[in-house]
């Protein structure tokens, strides 16, 4: 393990006041995004797709790095030039999604348990080859009636910890990504209990398993009321109730944190990240960034429609909103942004 390396990989994808995107939709979810606007859905759509957000002018002034899938990892331009080579010359790290999906888990109805862990050191090995400087592993919590149980908060922890661990070995900064999924009539207070005691059970993990905080990067959940739930709090109590539960269980020692957007609007995701900053930046350990996939790119996807005629357009949306959230990175995203 390459200690310093990692040190500043990790600080780099958090740097600068910008983030990270997360375009690295398996190719089931991919597919389900362009069904449902008509595209269709085959290799060359997406690898199109692809070409379009990673050849969009401009895009490394708001974003450090690019989560991308294995599939994409090996695609190419229209010209030949390897996706990987592409975000490398425009000054974009690439990072690779490595677990394998989230499953059912046996014994816990209505829970999952990501997998990926077998055959990991070999495929970790494969992508730092081609350039891979950081990876990435999703585990999903669900908030319902009696869940999420003690079995499947750990197990999911446990697994992230193990893959850590292997990133490290292989000199890629692991994002670790336990996400409190945002479905269902929860309070934001049951989120922000559920949301601390996952928190809490990775780090204890983290721990055991003698990961360097310092060389990771955190991808939470922001702390939301569920989508159903009557009472939907505001962009500020949101930000409040987001950075006080990181701030009691997520060590200092981590460079950044950076949040995914779990299927919020892009202008509400926005807005709470820009809330962080600007009320916590000066006092927080951790930089406070995006992730974002859907919060980034829906409106671009939604533009482009699988037409050739439209990627220009596509381009300038995924633009405006990589900047509306590097802006939120430094406290100074303003809603007049979105008519500008
Ligand atoms: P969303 O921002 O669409 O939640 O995606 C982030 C991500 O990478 C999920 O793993």
């Amino acid at each position: 393990m390459n200690t310093q390396a990692l040190i500043e990989t990790a600080r780099a994808m958090v740097a600068g006041g910008k983030g990270l995107l997360a375009m690295d939709e398996s190719n089931p979810t991919c597919n389900k995004r362009f069904a449902a606007l008509g595209i269709p859905q085959t290799e060359e759509t997406r690898r199109a797709y692809r070409e379009l957000i990673v050849t969009t002018p401009g895009l490394a002034e708001s974003i450090n790095g690019a989560i991308l899938y294995d599939e994409t990892i090996r695609q190419r331009k229209d010209d030949g030039t390897p996706f990987i080579k592409v975000l490398i010359d425009a000054g974009i790290i690439p990072g690779i999604k490595v677990d394998i999906g989230a499953k059912d888990m046996a014994g816990h109805p209505g829970e999952k348990i990501t997998e990926g862990l077998d055959g990991l050191r070999e495929r970790l090995k494969e992508y730092s080859q081609m350039g891979a400087r950081f990876a990435k592993w999703r585990a999903v919590i669900a908030i319902g009636a009696g869940i999420p149980s003690r079995g499947c908060i750990e197990a999911n922890a446990h697994a992230l910890a193990r893959y850590a661990a292997l990133c490290q070995e292989a000199c890629l900064v692991p994002i670790v990504e336990p996400e409190v999924l945002m479905d269902g009539e929860h309070t934001m207070a049951r989120c922000c209990e559920v949301t601390e005691k996952v928190l809490q059970t990775v780090f204890n993990q983290l721990y055991i398993q003698r990961v360097m905080l310092e060389g990771i990067i955190l991808k939470p959940n922001m702390v939301l009321p569920g989508l159903t739930c009557p009472r939907q709090e505001t962009v500020d109590e949101v930000a409040n109730a987001t950075v006080k539960s990181l701030l009691r269980v997520v060590p200092a020692a981590v460079p950044g944190v950076a949040f995914l957007s779990g299927g919020q609007c892009g202008k509400l995701a926005s807005a709470r990240l820009n809330a962080m900053n600007a009320r916590f930046k000066s006092r927080s350990p951790w930089a406070l960034v995006f992730s974002f996939a859907r919060a980034i790119q829906q409106p671009a996807l939604e533009i482009w429609k699988g037409e050739a005629d439209n990627v220009t357009a596509a381009q300038q949306a995924l633009y405006h909103r990589a900047s509306c959230n590097s802006a939120a990175c430094r406290g100074e995203y303003e809603t007049s942004m979105e008519s500008a």
